[in-house]
């Protein structure tokens, strides 16, 4: 795994072993200094959007393996006044050992990795968040031992990169992906066309999507750069919100889960995330945990 830039390029054996190494990793969290896989090493994090959980976890888990990480705001660097992609990686890729991008379009991302040569991660884009996922699906491992014959229901925005994410996710592991969306904030049909056979249905019917589900996730209904359409999306998607009424109609022991930041009785009723919250933020430090898999991955495909 040389790059990730999103879980579509991964197979499921890739996607487990990010798994089970995150596990691995979790369990003997301070590494002896003489096995820190990436001693020396400097990372470039580059980042358009904001960021709590992806930042902190990139920052101590580049720490914890014992690389330094260069947190690179795009407003800050030249890239924020119109230097291309291609320069800025081309100067990177003289100077540091990967970089870790956060930012809107997905081709910034291939182009960086392109110009550096360095490995390079998708720290967010518009079109996929894959790290979030290897986060998410070793929650879904911890707590309900495999995703194998679960039921993952998805609610709200299915257009967004949370639920493209998934969408891939299901296809490369075998798991069921319901996603609860209006028509208007279904994936587009190009995307599903892209998908091809998967193990994914798409319903406006909520209660439908909640019935026999292991898993009931959601996210902001207001991805970020799309702030401009709050009011519309809000009011779209209200019907869409996970609750107890919904966690009612899920399967005995299914999970909550939410990747984070949460808008309160938006998209989650603040009862339910403080009552469901240590799974939830189980699965937000499971970013630190993943994340470091992710990174010992692509130092281990390096020549
Ligand atoms: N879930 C997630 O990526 O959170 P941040 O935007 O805080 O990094
Ligand atoms: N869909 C959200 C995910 C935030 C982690 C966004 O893009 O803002």
């Amino acid at each position: 795994m040389k790059n990730l830039f999103g879980i579509e390029d991964l197979t499921g054996a890739e996607i487990q072993m990010l798994v089970d190494h995150a596990i691995e990793l979790k369990a003997i969290r301070t590494l002896d200094p003489d096995d820190q896989p990436l001693k020396g090493q400097t990372w470039a994090m580059i980042f358009a959007k904001s960021s709590t959980r992806t930042r902190v976890s990139f920052e101590v888990g580049l720490n914890e393996l014992g690389a330094k990480a260069m947190f690179l705001s795009s407003n800050d660097i030249q890239l924020g006044r119109g230097e291309p992609i291609k320069d800025t990686a081309r100067v990177l890729g003289r100077m540091v050992h990967g970089i870790i991008i956060r930012t809107f379009d997905q081709q910034d991302v291939v182009d960086l990795a392109t110009y550096s040569k360095l490995p390079t991660i998708n720290a967010l884009t518009d079109e996929e968040h894959p790290c979030q996922i290897i986060a998410d699906l070793q929650t879904v491992q911890e707590r309900l031992g495999s995703w194998r014959g679960k039921r993952v229901a998805f609610f709200g925005d299915g257009d967004c990169n949370m639920g493209r994410s998934w969408a891939w996710a299901a296809k490369r592991c075998g798991f069921e992906l319901v996603i609860a969306a209006p028509e208007e904030f279904q994936p587009a049909a190009e995307f599903m066309e892209r998908l091809g056979e998967a193990p994914v249905t798409i319903t406006d019917d909520a209660d439908a999507a909640a019935r026999g589900a292991d898993v009931l996730y959601t996210d902001t209904w207001v991805s970020m750069g799309k702030e401009e359409e709050a009011a519309e999306r809000l009011r779209i998607l209200a019907p869409y919100q996970v609750n107890h009424e919904r966690l009612a109609m899920a399967n005995d022991g299914a999970i909550v889960q939410h990747c984070l930041p949460a808008y309160r009785d938006k998209e989650i009723t603040e009862a339910l995330l403080e009552e469901r919250a240590d799974e939830i933020f189980h699965q937000a430090e499971n970013r630190l945990h993943a994340q470091k898999a992710i990174l010992c991955a692509l130092n281990a495909a390096q020549p």
